[in-house]
């Protein structure tokens, strides 16, 4: 086949493919298809949450550890549409559907606007977008030549709808258009049961049933922009009440029957705003000109931000919108692993072909979240940043007993103020752009970051405290990882060599615990417990003398109840073991790892320790070999001083 046939047939398929037949009839026709399938007459609120829900809803899984540690244990409802678009944000979500699905009962939730507010950057107009697209290529059906695109069923008169609701199973609500009506006299004599329905469907660049209005500034604001206006060129054709000098263009005909997006919403007119009120409150909107009020039935979706809405909220006058707004928060996320994954979400789908070393979007995300905790009385920063990400923070053998709900309710407002997700997309750009490297390691980041703030931030202290926090608190923590990293990378089958130190420990604890011997595998022959091999491993943790008989009952307690029910242990099965296993092997090969990395001669078999700790970097680690190196100039730099 040429190559323009082959372009052709595309075009056909698609096109063919598309042509699915739409319904075209007239009101009776509409009428006999609604019995078939009464849930063709929704209300807005319920189709879009059908939509959404139609993707399928379940509960986060028991065995998730965020379900344990974050959510108490709670029914947290999992929405498959969100599921992999949004992270760390059940929290809204769970508040956001539960207003879809009181609005789609018809609740009082459906006369309310939805509000979504939050701090730039923590995803409003992404998850605006979302829900629209939920709509986008469902079908609808509506008046032909109706701008407003009005449910079919409206035509049917007040003395008669109660008899078709009841045999329809539906029910009929509004009012049709001015426009509309003039059709239904003018060419249908008034025979509204001949009057021709089509079906479309939902698209927001079409302009059929999903409308944004963009925040206008106070000069060039214009209502028209949310009900249409008169044509003026139109009105020497029609006389002045004649509804076809209406041009019905306004969000609010547009979106009727789906959702009209409201953006930055306070930063509109009163005027504006009291609009938007009527709509929700009555269902109607005022016409251009003369004519009745409009029929409207459509979520109503805003956002803003919190200076807005403090701003906004403050005016003892807007009390009466206020009363009529449900209002979401957006925080940020506070869960580092969420946020990381908010990074690989975006650089997933750019188009930057670099390699991006190990942790480099974890030491970016650790700065934005920590830039919006605040100080705890009960722990420091990092350690609220780690308990927040669910995380296990051992001191002195135990894993440190901080509930998570008292550190949340200590700072009601945290998420709502601190380093946005777009400023760490900046910053992740610079790096990636900046470098004429083909790479981008935590070094390189944290230089980055540096740099954005110095240029980016005007507020002085907050400088400071970003400075503070990437050059102290991120660079020790990164290189607290980084020398565990290399370490590991020396020892050799470090997983097996961890998970064999595990076994010896376990059996000599619990032997200890139990008083009893423990039997040699090999020889059969009968010996204590090894006093000095479990010292070790406990003293890599800080466990005291005195606290080593609890410490290895605690132990084995805990493996045991796990074997019991059935569960596979190894040697990350309890966190404060697994701290000391990790540090026990680890400080075993510090010095090694400090020689080796450090020294600009290397002896053979130096050498060759060195190159195989490279290789493990990069084959297990995910290194390159340029990333490595420039990760182990940054360690011998840094760590393993000498003292
Ligand atoms: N919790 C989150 N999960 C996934 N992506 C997020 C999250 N928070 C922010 N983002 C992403 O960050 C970017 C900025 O978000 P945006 O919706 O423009 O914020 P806002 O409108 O609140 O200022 C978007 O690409 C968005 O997808
Ligand atoms: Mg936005």
């Amino acid at each position: 086949m040429s190559e323009k046939n082959r372009y052709l047939q595309i075009i056909k398929n698609q096109r063919a493919s598309k042509t699915k037949e739409k319904f075209e009839g007239t009101l009776l026709e509409y009428i006999e298809l609604i019995e078939t399938d009464p849930e063709i007459n929704v209300h807005a609120h319920k189709r879009l949450y059908d939509a959404i829900v139609e993707h399928g809803i379940s509960s986060m899984d028991p065995s998730d550890p965020r379900k344990h540690k974050l959510f108490n244990d709670d029914a947290i409802k999992i929405y498959d549409y969100f599921q992999d678009e949004f992270y760390g944000m059940e929290g809204v979500l769970s508040k956001l559907m539960r207003y879809l699905r009181s609005a789609s009962l018809k609740g009082e939730e459906s006369r309310q606007v939805l509000l979504l507010m939050g701090p730039v950057g923590a995803g409003k107009s992404a998850l605006t977008e979302h829900i629209k697209s939920a709509l986008e290529g469902k079908s609808y059906f509506y008046l032909e030549n109706d701008p407003q695109r009005g449910e079919p069923l409206q035509l049917i008169p007040r003395s008669l709808r109660e008899k078709f609701e009841e045999m329809l199973n539906t029910t009929i609500e509004g009012d049709i258009s001015p426009i509309a009506r003039h059709l239904l006299l003018e060419e249908y004599s008034g025979e509204y049961e001949k009057f021709k329905v089509t079906e479309t469907t939902f698209s927001q660049r079409a302009r059929r049933g999903i409308a944004s209005v963009p925040p206008m500034d106070a000069n060039s604001q214009d209502v028209s922009v949310l009900i249409g206006s008169e044509d003026i060129s139109k009105l020497d054709k029609y006389s002045e009440d004649d509804p076809r000098s209406l041009s019905l263009n306004g969000a609010f005909n547009v979106g009727n029957r789906g959702i009209v997006e409201l953006v930055e919403v306070f930063k509109n007119e009163i005027e504006f705003l009291h609009t938007i009120i009527t709509a929700t409150q009555e269902k109607r909107v005022p016409s251009p000109g003369k004519h009745d009020m409009i029929y409207f039935d459509g979520v109503i979706l805003a956002h803003c931000n919190e200076s807005e809405w403090n701003r906004f909220q403050s005016e003892h006058t807007n009390e009466a919108i206020l009363d009529r707004i449900v209002k979401v928060d957006v925080p940020y996320v506070l869960e580092l692993e969420q946020e990381i994954r908010i990074y690989e979400k975006i650089l997933s789908r750019s188009n930057f072909d670099i390699h991006i070393a190990p942790h480099t979007l974890r030491v970016a995300s650790m700065f934005s979240i920590l830039s919006r905790l605040q100080e705890s009385q009960k722990c420091d920063l990092l350690t609220k940043m780690k308990i927040y990400n669910g995380e296990e923070v051992v001191e002195k053998g135990r894993v440190k007993k901080i509930d998570i709900n008292d550190l949340k309710d200590e700072a009601p407002r945290e998420g709502m103020k601190g380093i946005s997700t777009r400023f760490i997309m900046k910053a992740i750009d610079n790096a990636l752009s900046d470098s004429e490297k083909n790479f981008i390691t935590p070094v390189g980041m944290m230089d980055s970051l540096i740099r954005q703030v110095k240029e980016q931030i005007v507020d002085n202290d907050f400088v400071n405290r970003c400075l503070e926090l990437i050059r102290n608190t991120v660079r020790n923590e990164y290189l607290r990882m980084l020398e565990t990293e290399i370490a590991k990378a020396f020892i050799t089958a470090y997983e097996e060599q961890a998970q064999s130190v595990f076994e010896n420990y376990l059996d000599n604890a619990e032997a200890f615990t139990t008083k009893a011997k423990l039997k040699d595998k090999v020889t059969k022959e009968e010996r204590t417990p090894d006093e000095q091999f479990m010292r070790a491993i406990e003293g890599a943790i800080g466990v005291s003398s005195s606290g080593r008989d609890g410490f290895r009952a605690d132990v084995t307690a805990y493996m045991f109840s796990k074997m019991r029910r059935g569960e596979v242990v190894d040697y990350t099965s309890y966190e404060p073991l697994k701290e000391a296993i990790e540090t026990y092997l680890i400080t075993s090969v510090k010095d090694l790892a400090r020689i080796v990395t450090k020294s600009k001669t290397r002896d053979d078999e130096q050498r060759q320790k060195y190159s195989n700790m490279v290789q493990t970097l990069m084959d297990d680690y995910g290194y390159t070999p340029e990333s490595a190196e420039e990760i182990l100039v940054f360690a011998s730099n840094n760590l393993w001083r000498d003292s």
